[in-house]
């Protein structure tokens, strides 16, 4: 480790501690904390994340400033953002904390949450900048723990937001990760596949949810160099892993998950149908036409005729039909 990249980690290890004192042992983290508490946030979920408050005052600057931080140090950690004049402060304020961590457990960046969900025209969550510390593309959250966990559980889960991952962590799904706001992206997935064999992605119910999971899964589809194998929770309409482990309770989290899920061919099945009238002869064509084409990547006979059989059964058709179908598209495809 390079010196730069120590006093880089150290100065967030600081902010973290700094943040989440403040949170616990302060009047400026009671509005903080009642927020998390009103969200079903245990004290114990809170040590665990190191969760923090960033209170109304420039809290961070005087604290560097007092232990004569270097400027160009502060400067580069993303902690602080700088006016016209070089000047700097905070750059998170009045939002909860959330330290966000390498696969060794160190603190690498933050992401700032509104107290609100009223709509401003601030972000709901406010990031860390790139850093030489933080690249967004290679991080997930809760990597560091998730990945023990999935060597007993033998996968990892994918949830979309920070909360899905708490709420689930609190309800004992310890291997729950999340990307950071942005999209799933190759590098995330080279180094999922490098921590286990399976992938669940559970995104949250609602229409981009689903459509995340549908570029999640070709990601993992164009990473042809891993084996990773994925799988789909798809949660009911609405509603998003946090919201239903406050809503069902810890037991039924669980149970959904194990329950619920799903080949990526069975999402498709579902997905696919999506603003189509199956009704309509042609749009029923189209779907099927879709639904063989991802039927055709399937490599195990027995699972292939199973599905093919569903769609017989569903639609009326002819099986054989579908098997000279799909075996004609197989030829295309090369
Ligand atoms: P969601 O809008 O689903 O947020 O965005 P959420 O996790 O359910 O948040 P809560 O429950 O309202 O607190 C999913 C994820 O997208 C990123 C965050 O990582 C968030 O957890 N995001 C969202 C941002 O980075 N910035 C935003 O302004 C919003
Ligand atoms: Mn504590
Ligand atoms: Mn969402
Ligand atoms: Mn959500
Ligand atoms: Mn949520």
């Amino acid at each position: 480790l390079n010196n730069e990249t120590q006093q880089l980690l150290n100065l967030h290890d600081k902010a973290a501690k700094l943040y989440h004192h403040i949170l616990i042992n302060t009047p400026a983290g009671q509005s903080a904390l009642n927020y998390l508490r009103k969200r079903g946030m245990s004290g114990e979920l809170i040590d665990q994340f190191g969760l923090g408050y960033a209170p109304d005052q420039r809290i961070l600057k005087p604290f560097f400033e007092q232990q004569k931080i270097d400027y160009q140090l502060l400067r580069k950690s993303g902690l602080f953002s700088e006016d016209q004049q070089g000047k700097l402060r905070d750059r998170f304020v009045e939002r909860v904390m959330y330290p966000i961590k390498n696969g060794q457990g160190q603190v690498i960046a933050f992401s700032g949450r509104l107290l609100t969900n009223e709509k401003t025209d601030l972000p709901k969550y406010l990031n860390s900048p790139e850093t030489p510390i933080f690249n967004k593309r290679r991080t997930l959250f809760n990597f560091d723990i998730a990945r023990k966990s999935a060597r007993k559980d033998g996968k990892l889960y994918l949830f979309e937001g920070f909360m899905d991952v708490i709420s689930a962590f609190g309800a004992g799904i310890t291997n729950g990760i999340a990307s950071m706001g942005t999209s799933f992206t190759e590098e995330q997935v080279a180094i999922i596949g490098r921590a286990t064999s399976q992938l669940d992605i559970c995104y949250d119910g609602d229409e981009p949810g689903q459509n995340a999971i549908d570029r999640a899964i070709s990601l993992v589809d164009d990473h042809r160099s891993n084996q990773l194998q994925v799988k789909v929770v798809q949660l009911p309409a609405g509603i998003d892993p946090d919201e239903y482990v406050q809503k069902y309770g810890a037991k039924q989290f669980s149970a959904y998950l194990a329950n619920k899920e799903e080949t990526t061919v069975e999402f498709y099945l579902r997905f696919l149908k999506n603003g189509k009238n199956l009704d309509n002869q042609n749009e029923l064509m189209s779907y099927l036409n879709q639904v063989l084409k991802v039927i055709a990547k399937v490599d195990a006979p027995l699972e292939e005729d199973m599905y093919l059989q569903q769609l017989a059964n569903e639609f009326n058709l002819d099986r054989q039909t579908l098997r000279t179908q799909i075996n004609q598209l197989r030829q295309e495809l090369g």
